[in-house]
């Protein structure tokens, strides 16, 4: 594995030509949180440039970070992650929930349910390992390590052609193959395909979610897009993928976290046991009515994005004019992107509230914001607090009624700039 970011300007799945539709400028690694001694060291950029496929119908990065660039090594040179799945309750239940469907529908006594990118075990943890078998795939150490401590198999590696085959000889294959923000990470999905093909039992079904890109359209959440996410699917895309290796989508469910995501259910073509259900042409008609396939889905997105920067810059010297402080709340992935591209640097936001321990102490890359404990945040009556992390707004404004009672105002950048309450 190479430690470049690699740039084509062809489909990474069909290798036809990709049409862009938006350019954010030059972005570092939206995880690569900066220790204090490093702040004047120079960091890395690179062009975050998102297009559409023509054949295929897959939007994807231009650029491709590879894992090492944030899959970060340690002093014993381990690779640590530094997203934990379990700090959101609401993700917790959610999780919860899906365990428990996958095991009334489709799971036997003694089945083996794998998640890949299995993180800190956030669905594993919910199966009976008296009843199933589970297996975590996870590359990173320090989240798999949080797994294992609460019993669940998981295997440090990516997956790979060699690792699926492993699998196989040590575990038997999977009766359900499972995934959670995963999949849009993986460079070679063709590869990727190969090993579901490996590991999936006759009669196995591959389950995964991810950010869906036409919410992504509709609320002009750019910040979706950064280094790690190389794909943003559609039912039209993931129909193409899973069909070049003899599979189908059985099932699509809208899923509201991250934003709005799309659970996919895919099976093999020769498994006539399950039967398609009505909800995946009802997804592939309404994406073709707003024009996922032809491009008309992406026209406008460029220009709503730049208006959408506007307002909350124009918002945000509005407040500092007024005096006003302002913090930021959550120092999640997405909000690197929407710091740097609207170039909000601590002499807007004075620091950002996070009640992830890896990440307090640290700062935000290229814009340099502070990260600090949520005890910090408690302590300091600010008056406007950015949340990053929108996509867990509820959670927050629920928990946070102290600082609101003191007068605190939340902004939201998406759908358009609001502030709560
Ligand atoms: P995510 O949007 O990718 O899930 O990341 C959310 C980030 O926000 C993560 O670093 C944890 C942090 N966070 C808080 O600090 N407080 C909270 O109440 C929640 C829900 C998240
Ligand atoms: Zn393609």
């Amino acid at each position: 594995m190479t430690q470049n970011p690699i740039t084509s300007d062809n489909c990474k799945i069909c290798d036809k030509e990709l049409i862009k539709f938006l350019s954010l400028g030059q972005m570092p690694i939206a995880n690569a949180l900066v220790k204090k001694e490093d702040l004047s060291k120079k960091e890395f950029f690179y062009p975050l440039d998102i297009g559409f496929c023509p054949s295929c119908y897959t939007v994807q990065m231009f650029t491709i970070i590879p894992y090492e660039m944030y899959l970060r090594l340690d002093e014993n040179q381990k690779r640590n992650y530094v997203f934990f799945s379990s700090t959101s309750e609401v993700m917790k239940q959610h999780f919860k929930e899906w365990a428990d469907e996958i095991d009334k529908s489709y799971l036997k006594q003694d089945s083996l349910v794998i998640d890949i990118g299995s993180n800190d075990g956030i669905l594993l943890q919910n199966f009976n390992k008296n009843k199933f078998k589970v297996l975590g795939i996870e590359p990173a150490h320090n989240v798999a390590e949080v797994a294992r401590s609460k019993g669940i198999n998981t295997i440090t590696d990516y997956i790979t052609e060699t690792i699926a085959k492993e699998v196989v000889n040590k575990f038997g294959k999977a009766r359900v193959i499972a995934s959670a923000n995963v999949i849009l990470n993986i460079a070679d999905l063709n590869e990727l395909m190969r090993c579901i093909n490996i590991l999936l039992e006759e009669e196995g079904i591959f389950t995964f979610e991810d950010p869906y890109l036409p919410v992504i359209l509709e609320n002009n959440t750019y910040d979706q897009f950064y280094d790690e996410h190389i794909y943003y699917f559609t039912a039209h895309s993931i129909k193409n993928l899973v069909e070049r290796y003899n599979m189908e989508i059985f099932d699509a469910k809208f899923q509201n976290v991250h934003g709005g995501s799309m659970r996919f259910y895919v099976k093999r073509k020769s498994n006539k046991n399950i039967k398609i259900s009505e909800n995946v042409n009802t997804i592939l008609k309404k994406e073709k009515d707003i024009g996922i396939d032809s491009g008309k889905a992406y026209q406008s997105f460029n220009k709503n994005v730049q208006q959408n920067k506007n307002d909350l810059i124009v918002l945000l010297k509005k407040l500092k004019s007024e005096g006003k402080r302002i913090v930021g709340y959550g120092a999640a992935s997405k909000g690197t992107i929407v710091t740097n591209f609207c170039k909000l640097t601590p002499s807007i936001i004075d620091y950002i509230s996070d009640n992830t321990p890896a990440k307090q102490g640290l700062y935000y890359p290229g814009v340099h914001i502070p990260i600090v404990t949520p005890e910090k945040f408690h302590e300091d009556n600010s008056d406007y607090a950015l949340v990053f992390a929108w996509n867990h707004i509820k959670e927050i404004m629920n928990k946070e009624q102290d600082y609101i009672n003191k007068g605190g105002k939340f902004i939201i950048p998406f759908p358009n700039v609001q502030i709560l309450p």
